[in-house]
């Protein structure tokens, strides 16, 4: 079928438009737009007697209680009707003042799954405030925050391991500490913040599956083919989605908030449902 030609005018005035409502949705729809991102996982190194086990990963909030309350409000209620099992927080919980973790938590102190909530440092929480105090005011409101160390879950006689890094970028990331006491045996859920430190995890050791946020997705993107043209430090290489190196597994999610200028495009704030499966 042969299109009708369009004048110049037109073509300019629906270029302008198409600009107009691409900018409109980048800077006040999108940033507030929550979307649930449904995921089956199939794992080399989960065992069968875990199979379904359903993860609700959160991570790069970011969080301003003045742009960000009413998008953290449906965080929590989105993750909540989930009935997660686990909760992996996989940090950046602010982007530079310590004054908004307080806040923050009163969201986060509402999440609730039958196994625990779990959460680790980001870099731009280790560049405003130490581990020690993140890790202080976590635990006080019921949540694990870990870092290099883990934790090991007894799920009906099935034994999991969470383990949790420090950042990597100006961080003291330790893996020895990381995976202390954990044999080969204990399938393991590896909580980095950067994704790009998936390949020297691997070079120490498989993990059924490592959670990553960081790149926030690239925060704006090409629609349709996914191109991410801004990266960053320990971001490069895996920016979203799922990837594997031998038996080990690496999802990266867009996570939730903004850096920089609060902007996303093709790319919205997401919850990651991931039902475990074993391969
Ligand atoms: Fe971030």
């Amino acid at each position: 079928m042969k299109l009708p030609p369009i004048s110049r005018r037109k073509a300019i005035f629906l270029l302008g438009a198409g600009a107009i409502g691409s900018s409109l949705d980048a800077f006040f729809i999108e940033p507030n737009y929550l979307s649930i991102t449904e995921k089956e996982l199939k794992l080399p190194l989960l065992p069968s007697s875990l199979d379904g086990l359903r993860i609700a990963h959160l991570t790069d909030f970011h969080y301003d209680p003045d742009s960000d309350y009413e998008l953290q409000e449906e965080v929590i209620k989105a993750t909540n009707a989930q009935k997660p099992d686990i909760i992996a927080l996989t940090g950046d919980f602010i982007d530079s003042k310590t004054k908004n973790i307080a806040p923050l938590l009163e969201h986060l102190s509402k999440l609730e799954a039958k196994h625990g909530v779990f959460a680790i440092m980001g870099n731009h929480d280790g560049w405003t405030t130490s581990g020690n105090h993140m890790k202080q005011l976590f635990e006080q409101t019921g949540i694990t925050f870990l870092i290099n160390e883990n934790t090991v879950l007894n799920i009906g006689g099935d034994l999991l391991a969470i383990a949790g890094s420090d950042h990597i970028w100006h961080g003291h990331p330790d893996l020895t500490r990381t995976m202390k006491g954990l044999t080969s045996k204990i399938p393991t859920l590896a909580l980095v913040h950067e994704p790009d430190f998936f390949d020297n995890v691997v070079a120490k050791r498989e993990v059924m599956l490592q959670l990553s946020g960081h790149t926030h997705g690239g925060q704006c993107r090409v629609p349709l083919i996914g191109y991410a043209p801004r990266t960053v430090s320990f971001g490069r290489k895996y920016i979203y989605d799922t990837f594997e190196h031998g038996q080990s597994r690496l999802f990266v999610s867009r996570g939730v908030g903004t850096t920089g200028v609060r902007v996303r495009f093709a790319c919205p704030p997401e919850l990651a449902m991931l039902t475990l499966k074993s391969a």
